[in-house]
C-alpha cells in the first residue's frame, strides 16, 4: 500500500500521480496499480515516469474504468502498487534517441534522466503536456503535434533508439528500422494489455521470432526486430 502524495491533471484525460514509497525501479519498468477492492477486477499497468526520494511517479491516461478511478484519487488516499516489474530498457550505447507517441512518452522521461546524451522526440495528437519537465532534463527536445513523430527521426543518425507508443507507431518503427542501414539498435516498449503483470495469465502474450513471450516478464522492452506486431 502506498499513500498518494499528489495526483494532478496535466491535460485533458492525462494525470501525473506521485505515490509514496522507496522503490528501486529501473528505466522502462512498470507497476501494477490499483486503488480499489473488487471491481474493476484488474490492476492497471503504469510505466514509471519518474522516481525520487519520496516515491514513484506515473504519467497516465484515462482509458477505462480503472484509470478513471485512479484519476479521481487524491493526496492522502492509498493505492496498491505491485512492482517494479518487467525488464526495462537496456543500457544505451552511442548516440541515442528516445521517441514517444501519446502516453508512450511516459517511460522516456525516467530513461532520459539517466542518459548523458539523448535526443527526445515527443509526439502528441491534440495537446502538449509535460514539455517543461522534459526540457528541464537538458536534452534536445523536438515536439510533434498532430503529425507523425517518427518522420522527424533519421534512424541512421543513431546507435540506440528507444521507442514507445501505440502499436501502429511501433509497426511503422519496425518498417523504418528494416529500411535503414541497421546501424541503430532499435528497442520498442509494448503497451500490451496486462492482467496479472507477473507472468501467470498470458493476457500479454506477444509473438516473437522464437515463439511467444510475455510482455510483462520478458518485456515490456523488446528488440524491434524480435517481435511480431
Ligand atoms: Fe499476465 Fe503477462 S500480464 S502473463
Amino acid at each position: 500500500m502506498a499513500t498518494i502524495i499528489s495526483n494532478r491533471r496535466v491535460a485533458e484525460g492525462i494525470y501525473v500521480m506521485h505515490a509514496e514509497g522507496h522503490f528501486e525501479a529501473k528505466q522502462g519498468q512498470f507497476f501494477m496499480v490499483r486503488g480499489w477492492d473488487g471491481y474493476p477486477l484488474l490492476s492497471r499497468p503504469l510505466s514509471v515516469y519518474d522516481q525520487d526520494e519520496r516515491g514513484v511517479k506515473f504519467l497516465y491516461k484515462v482509458a477505462g474504468e480503472g484509470t478513471r478511478m485512479l484519476s479521481r484519487m487524491q493526496a492522502g488516499d492509498d493505492v496498491t502498487l505491485l512492482g517494479p516489474l518487467g525488464n526495462g530498457f537496456p543500457a544505451a550505447k552511442g548516440r541515442t534517441a528516445l521517441i514517444g507517441g501519446g502516453i508512450g512518452i511516459a517511460p522516456l522521461f525516467y530513461a532520459a534522466r539517466h542518459l548523458e546524451q539523448a535526443d527526445l522526440y515527443l509526439g502528441y495528437s491534440v495537446e502538449v503536456y509535460e514539455e517543461h519537465e522534459f526540457r528541464s532534463l537538458g536534452h534536445p527536445v523536438e515536439i510533434d503535434l498532430g503529425g507523425i513523430v517518427l518522420d522527424r527521426v533519421n534512424f541512421d543518425d543513431y546507435d540506440t533508439l528507444f521507442i514507445c507508443g501505440p502499436e501502429p507507431m511501433l509497426r511503422a518503427a519496425q518498417i523504418k528500422s528494416a529500411m535503414s542501414s541497421g546501424r541503430a539498435k532499435v528497442y520498442v516498449s509494448l503497451e500490451n494489455r496486462m492482467a496479472c503483470g507477473i507472468g501467470a495469465c498470458l493476457v500479454c502474450s506477444v509473438g516473437c521470432e522464437n515463439g511467444r513471450k510475455k510482455a510483462c516478464v520478458d518485456g515490456p522492452v523488446f528488440l524491434a526486430e524480435e517481435v511480431v506486431l
